[in-house]
């Protein structure tokens, strides 16, 4: 039996490297799964992985940053498969790099609307809907540049490090309607997402591999292990937690 056989889960963000990589193993491990993203092409590939191996997926098309556009997303859920059990919300988008002194203020709001204010929307609209289904979990996906901030990627660091505090108040309000919601925080993963500055800047791969214990980059498929075990009842006790999944890198000297 798999480990979440007969949930039905939501994953944001599953059209391409960390996201899909969740969507896959959830469906792996018996759940249903909502793959939701703006770019139909790409949610619409993992929804095809999915099926070939035997899955169940359907892909909704949306922007998580929009509220309309994510109460669609979970109506569209329960319209699919009826409930709402587990979600993880992975969909982010830094919107550019530099010294506070040079940053726009719109691209530090953007960046919070993309990583920050889109996970307390998603959360918003599924709570309601697990509170429907008797109970759920969900993980939200932060960033080890929240732990320790990261000079010249300031607003995505503070969005990400709202994410954890959003994470443990959430999971403080829920608990007792039995919604669990913690954070995975990845290391360096090597996804599209990362990968476009590896082009531009052919050393930096390099240079991040020395960021872990491990001297590599982790693979989407080490976060997707760990937050499809926090969104089973085998983490049935694990809630309010930021979970950092970077072989080592956030206790590395
Ligand atoms: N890759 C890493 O090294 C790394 C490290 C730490 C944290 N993270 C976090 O992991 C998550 C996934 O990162 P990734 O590297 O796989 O990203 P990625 O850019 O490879 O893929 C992100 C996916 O999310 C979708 N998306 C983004 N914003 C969206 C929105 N508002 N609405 C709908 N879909 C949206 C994109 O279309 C894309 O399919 C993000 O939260 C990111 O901040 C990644």
């Amino acid at each position: 039996m798999g480990m979440v056989e007969g949930k039905v889960g939501l994953v944001t963000g599953a059209g391409m490297g960390i996201g899909r990589e969740i969507a896959c193993l959830m469906a792996e491990e018996g759940a249903k799964v909502v793959v939701a993203d703006f770019n139909t092409e790409a949610g619409e590939a993992t929804v095809q992985r999915i099926r070939e191996a035997g899955g169940e997926a359907v892909f909704v098309h949306g922007d998580v940053s929009d509220e309309a556009q994510v109460q669609a997303t979970i109506q569209k859920a329960l319209d699919s498969f009826g409930r709402l059990d587990i979600a993880c919300n992975s969909a982010a988008l830094s919107r550019g790099s530099g010294p506070i002194h040079l940053y726009e203020r719109s691209v530090f709001d953007q960046t919070l609307e993309m990583c920050l204010t889109n996970t307390w929307l998603c959360m918003k609209y599924e709570i309601p809907a697990m509170l429907a289904s008797g109970g759920g979990a969900i993980v939200n996906i932060s960033s080890n540049a929240s732990l320790r901030g990261q000079a010249f990627n300031t607003a995505y660091a503070a969005a990400k490090a709202g994410v954890n505090t959003l994470t443990q108040s959430a999971a403080t309000e829920y608990g007792h309607q039995g919604i669990r919601i913690n954070a995975v925080s990845p290391g360096v993963i090597r996804t599209p997402g990362v990968e476009k500055y590896f082009k531009e800047q052919p050393d930096m791969a390099k240079q991040l591999e020395k960021q872990s214990l491990m001297n590599r980059l982790g693979e989407p498929r080490e976060i997707a292990e760990a937050v499809v075990f926090l969104l089973s009842d085998r983490a049935s006790f694990i809630t309010g937690q930021i979970l950092s999944v970077d072989g080592g890198g956030s206790v590395k000297k």
